[in-house]
């Protein structure tokens, strides 16, 4: 069981996270299959400025920006 949550603050918002980022995650963990990956929510973590933010696992991850960024914080990117 894999645990994400996205940063629902307004800067994280701003920033390209929020509900649009979790949409993206959304379509990644389909895709991916990966069943028992869960999404929600979560407040400010303190970490505005470096947004968007997102945890996984409780493990705070910046700067989620795109596919590829999505992939990396799942622990889904392919090796160089
Ligand atoms: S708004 Fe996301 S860490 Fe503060």
């Amino acid at each position: 069981m894999q645990r994400v949550e996205v940063c629902a603050g307004k800067d994280c918002k701003r920033s390209g996270g929020g509900p649009r980022l979790e949409k993206l995650i959304q379509q990644v963990v389909e895709e991916e299959g990966l069943s028992n990956t869960t999404i929600e929510r979560c407040y400010c973590q303190g970490e505005c400025g470096y947004g968007p933010n997102i945890l996984v696992d409780d493990k705070l991850i910046n700067n989620v920006r795109g596919r590829d960024a999505v992939l990396q914080a799942l622990g889904l990117a392919q090796e160089a």
